[in-house]
């Protein structure tokens, strides 16, 4: 487990679910709906962080049969309020868990921060029963026109990234390591850049390139994200994308080997 990345939520567990997207309906309502809860299914989070997640699994379906919160950080873990959620401190690239032990994996604005993404996706594909799910919500470009600013935004922003996803990339990830992509779609959620520039402690010069980069953004970026200027502030449209693919029986692809 990388000993920076555990480091990095250490610190900012406290706050963590004050990040506006953490708990916002719209995103958590996409969430469960690619989930589809039902009870007695057996549900898997992968880097579950204060469980945010789960607990609305819970308050949609509280039948539920099982759900495990599993993530490197335990401060983040410490976090998670519902005492139904089993969190367990793990590796998204080592699961605990028997094979075929989940009906259904979630993995939400983790998979970023995961090395080796086949290897991750080998040990979903191994919990899951043989027409188990995978749902992944993650924030991503809205496309190839915006892919590569939003990349030099976030990878400032956050040097810890092990990859930048695009939506196409991610379904191709997805589709390689053995699954059957059945359900995308795209949310806008609206930001404040000063709100997100003050949640991380980034340096004053972080910052201001950070800022520098949204001031001076191409009218494209500008017109994709929905700028809007509000004093010394700026509204913008960041895009999650939300997938689900149900495991392939067919072969494995040669991503997976
Ligand atoms: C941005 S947070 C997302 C938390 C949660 N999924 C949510 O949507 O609120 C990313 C989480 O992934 C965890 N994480 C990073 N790399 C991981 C890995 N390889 N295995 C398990 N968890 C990991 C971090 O500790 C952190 O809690």
């Amino acid at each position: 487990m990388d000993p920076d990345l555990t480091r990095h939520f250490a610190q900012r567990a406290a706050t963590y679910d004050l990040a506006p997207w953490v708990r916002d309906p719209r995103i958590l309502a996409t969430t469960i709906a690619f989930i589809d809860p039902r009870p007695g299914q057996r549900i898997i989070d992968l880097g579950a962080g204060t469980g945010a997640v789960l607990e609305a699994v819970l308050a949609a379906c509280p039948d539920v049969g099982l759900c495990v919160a599993v993530d490197i950080s335990p401060d983040m873990l410490a976090r998670v309020r519902d005492s139904r959620i089993r969190a367990c401190r793990g590796d998204a690239q080592e699961l605990p868990g028997a094979d075929s032990a989940f009906d259904v994996a979630v993995c939400r604005q983790t998979l970023h921060y995961v090395d080796d993404l086949h290897r991750c996706l080998r040990e979903v594909r191994r919990v899951l029963r043989p027409d188990g799910a995978l749902v992944v919500g993650q924030m991503t470009p809205f496309g190839a026109e915006d892919e590569t600013y939003w990349e030099a935004i976030v990878r400032l922003r956050q040097p810890l990234r092990r990859h930048d996803l695009t939506p196409a990339e991610l379904t191709h990830l997805v589709r390689s390591s053995g699954f059957r992509v059945i359900r995308t779609t795209q949310v806008r959620a609206r930001e404040s850049l000063n709100s997100w520039l003050a949640r991380y402690e980034d340096t004053d010069r972080q910052l201001a390139e950070l800022r520098r980069l949204h001031l001076e953004a191409p009218e494209a970026y500008r017109r994709i994200h929905n700028f809007e200027q509000r004093g010394d502030d700026i509204l913008l449209d960041n895009c999650w994308t939300f997938l689900r693919a149900i495991v392939d029986p067919g072969p494995e692809a040669s991503g997976t080997r």
